[in-house]
């Protein structure tokens, strides 16, 4: 076969019928490999099926089937001819077609796609995009060797700024934790705190001021099990910028991260890229510091297996109602190693 396809749809319960039906380009007990786009698992069922069930050797064809996963880059397998089919998204496919890559999209069975695209309030269709900058989120997830509750109760966890921020915004002569006023709610909690940081120049177009100490302003929330909003709001500019990080577990020692950010600067005032190569330093650093810890993090306290101090009230209100919400649903706390 000299094409190489890409599968787009997310719909993958009905794509073994879509590699069968591009059997008429390929020879007689062509070899194919097709790579999917995550673990295997239920809605890619159909691809396995018919492996099982000898549909695709019926059509001439000697499919084995590789799992995608995080960390594999389908359409760079594609190209470089490890696959000859993948599964994947139409955003990408189109972004590989503006490349010149050689890919044709054999199949979309699904024929609505869930995403969205979010825009300004002056765009009300397709039409308003002409000549519109659009952006595609292509590095805002992580794949991270720890627990999701480690992430969270890291992320409310106000004494670790000093310590594992010192490079940036940490102030490592004040290392008194900030205190919380706390509000419980249906969904988790809203914590809020004023937190004094250091300003170094790299960060001036960040906070939006030149002052060497300055303050964030934080109203954070805790969505169950394992979303954190980051509210951040800089009392001397009046910039906000708001982070939501979204920790998904794989297993029990990793999970893939995603995070985003809302602000109301623009782009003259700071730069994205500016952004996100000054909060992709932070995360490295909460990321070398979780990943250094045991990932099976003691969820009901009664056990006594972890201590803690006034600053981890967060990371207690989320053991508590982590706690809650297993019950709930009958579940109970399993321990890998302890
Ligand atoms: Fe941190």
């Amino acid at each position: 076969m000299k094409n190489r396809f890409a599968l787009t749809n997310p719909l993958r319960s009905l794509l073994g019928a879509a590699v069968l039906s591009s059997a008429s380009l390929a020879m007689a007990n062509d070899k194919v490999v097709l790579l999917t786009s995550w673990y295997a698992q239920a809605k890619q069922g159909g691809f396995y099926q018919a492996v099982a069930d000898g549909l695709y050797e019926k059509q001439g064809l000697d499919v084995s089937i590789r799992m995608g996963g995080p960390q594999v880059n389908g359409m760079q397998l594609l190209v470089s001819k490890q696959a000859d089919f993948i599964v994947n998204y139409d955003l990408q496919i189109l972004k590989s077609v503006e490349q010149g890559l050689p890919v044709v999209a054999v199949a979309a069975p699904f024929q609505g796609d869930p995403q969205g695209l979010m825009t300004h309030a002056d765009v009300n269709g397709l039409d308003g995009l002409k000549n519109k900058q659009v952006l595609v989120s292509t590095s805002g997830q992580q794949e991270w060797k720890t627990s999701p509750l480690r992430v969270m109760e890291n992320s409310f966890d106000n004494s670790h700024f000093s310590f594992v921020h010192k490079a940036n915004f940490g102030l490592f002569d004040q290392p008194q934790p900030a205190s919380y006023d706390f509000r419980e709610t249906d969904y988790g909690f809203e914590a809020e705190t004023r937190v004094p940081i250091r300003n170094p120049e790299e960060s001036f177009a960040i906070t939006g001021t030149r002052a060497p100490i300055t303050e964030r302003h934080l109203v954070n929330r805790y969505y169950l099990p394992f979303s954190r909003r980051f509210g951040c709001m800089y009392p001397d500019s009046g910039i906000h910028h708001i982070i939501y990080n979204c920790a998904t577990p794989i297993d029990d020692g990793r999970l893939m991260l995603v995070q985003w950010l809302y602000r109301n600067d623009s782009e003259t005032d700071c730069p994205t890229q500016a952004l996100i190569d000054w909060d992709a330093a932070i995360t490295a650093e909460d990321r070398d510091i979780l990943e250094a810890t045991d990932p099976d993090a003691c969820v009901d306290t009664r056990r006594r297996v972890e201590l803690h101090m006034p600053s981890d009230k967060p990371g207690l209100v989320i053991r508590r109602q982590l706690l809650g919400l297993l019950e709930a649903h009958g579940e109970s706390e399993v321990f890998a190693s302890h």
